[in-house]
């Protein structure tokens, strides 16, 4: 393990944006990270820890140390009809997806294709077409920053809510997670509760599908919807979809009759943030170097050469047109640096 200085993070985040990291280490195991924070200069150092880089936004040079997450490792232990799969926190999530599907071992598969590692998975619950994390997590193991201990988190612990956890609130900067499992099964039951899984699936003549043509077509869906990474920076959805009070939700209704909603719960409505942005005028708008994706507002884009105080701008001006059509305040759901 060896501590770097002044290394660019312009690969290491999918938005692709140019910024540095003061210091930078590669974190191998759990082991590294007990040896890492002997040092008290670095242990109190202002620290960031990366993963995929999937869900950040860099405004500026990061002037601390970046853990950057690559332990590995798993193994499956199978009792009765549960797969019990431990996996490295490093580990790239959607070869972790792969892998379940390969081998049948059911749950994960409409979370294919998301980008990241299996160690931010927990900290934003990630979720699509119909799955979230909590539907499928059993525990995991964190390093404690202050103690040096490792502590195991069960899924109580972790209090799962939409796009959201402890290490996002309470707990935020005190543990980096090194492992998860995650509770999946050997009898495969599809979800196909999303509305585009079923057009697709009737498109192929698939009445029911086997879990490969499953997480196919959830690629293909997302494939056609999202931006890829690799060509065009992007961080999936950058706001969260606001949730409102259903007396909120009935107003609105009653001046924007085809606005996009889902249930969230007694009381509770969840709006679609990309119907409010595309309803001000900003899908597939470019702006500069930065603008949201022509099939999905709520992603925004670098088009090549954005700083990420561009799309940080950008980003506000959108909230501020939102705001000012529906009186709904977009809350980030990208890290911003
Ligand atoms: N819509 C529009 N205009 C748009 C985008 C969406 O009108 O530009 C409306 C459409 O009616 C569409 C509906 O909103 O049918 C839902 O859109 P979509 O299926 O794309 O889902 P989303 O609510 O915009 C969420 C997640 C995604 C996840 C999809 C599918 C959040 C913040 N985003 O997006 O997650 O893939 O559902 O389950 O909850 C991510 O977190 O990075 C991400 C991509």
């Amino acid at each position: 393990m060896q501590v770097l200085k002044n290394i660019s993070l312009k690969t290491l985040n999918t938005f692709g944006v140019e910024a540095s990291a003061d210091y930078f280490v590669d974190i191998e195991s759990e082991q590294d990270l007990q040896e890492l924070f002997i040092d008290e200069n670095l242990k109190n150092m202002p620290r960031l820890v990366l993963g995929g880089g999937s869900n950040m936004l860099f405004t500026k040079n990061f002037e601390g140390l970046v853990v950057h997450l690559k332990i590995q490792g798993l193994s499956a232990e199978i009792e009765g009809d549960n797969v019990f799969l431990r996996a490295g926190a490093g580990i790239v999530w959607n070869d972790l997806v792969n892998y379940c599907v390969e081998n049948d071992y059911a749950g994960m598969e409409n979370l294919s294709l998301i980008p990241g590692s299996v160690g931010a998975s927990p900290v934003q619950n990630i979720g699509a077409y119909g799955v979230e994390l909590q539907d499928i997590f059993h525990s995991c193991r964190a390093f404690e920053i202050s103690t040096g201990k490792i502590r195991v988190f069960t899924k109580e612990d972790c209090a799962f809510s939409y796009r959201d956890s402890v290490f996002k609130s309470s707990l935020k900067g005190l543990y980096i997670i090194t492992e998860v499992t995650f509770k999946l099964s050997k009898i495969f039951k599809p979800n196909v509760s999303y509305g585009a899984i079923t057009e697709e699936l009737g498109k192929r003549g698939i009445n029911v599908p086997n879990i490969k043509q499953l997480s196919q077509v959830i690629s293909h869906i997302r494939v056609t919807k999202l931006p890829d990474p690799t060509t065009i920076g992007n961080a999936g959805s950058f706001f969260k979809n606001p949730i409102i009070a259903e007396s909120t939700f009935n107003k609105l209704k009653s001046q924007f009759a085809d606005i996009v909603h889902f249930p969230a719960g007694e009381g509770y409505v969840k709006v679609s943030a990309g119907w409010l942005i595309e309803q001000c005028d900003w899908k597939g708008k470019v702006v500069g170097n930065t603008g949201t994706w022509k099939n999905q507002a709520l992603v925004l884009v670098n088009h090549g050469h954005a700083t990420g105080d561009e799309i940080f701008q950008f980003s506000s001006s959108i909230i501020d047109s939102v705001n000012s059509k529906f009186g709904i305040l977009l809350e980030r759901e990208v890290n911003i640096i």
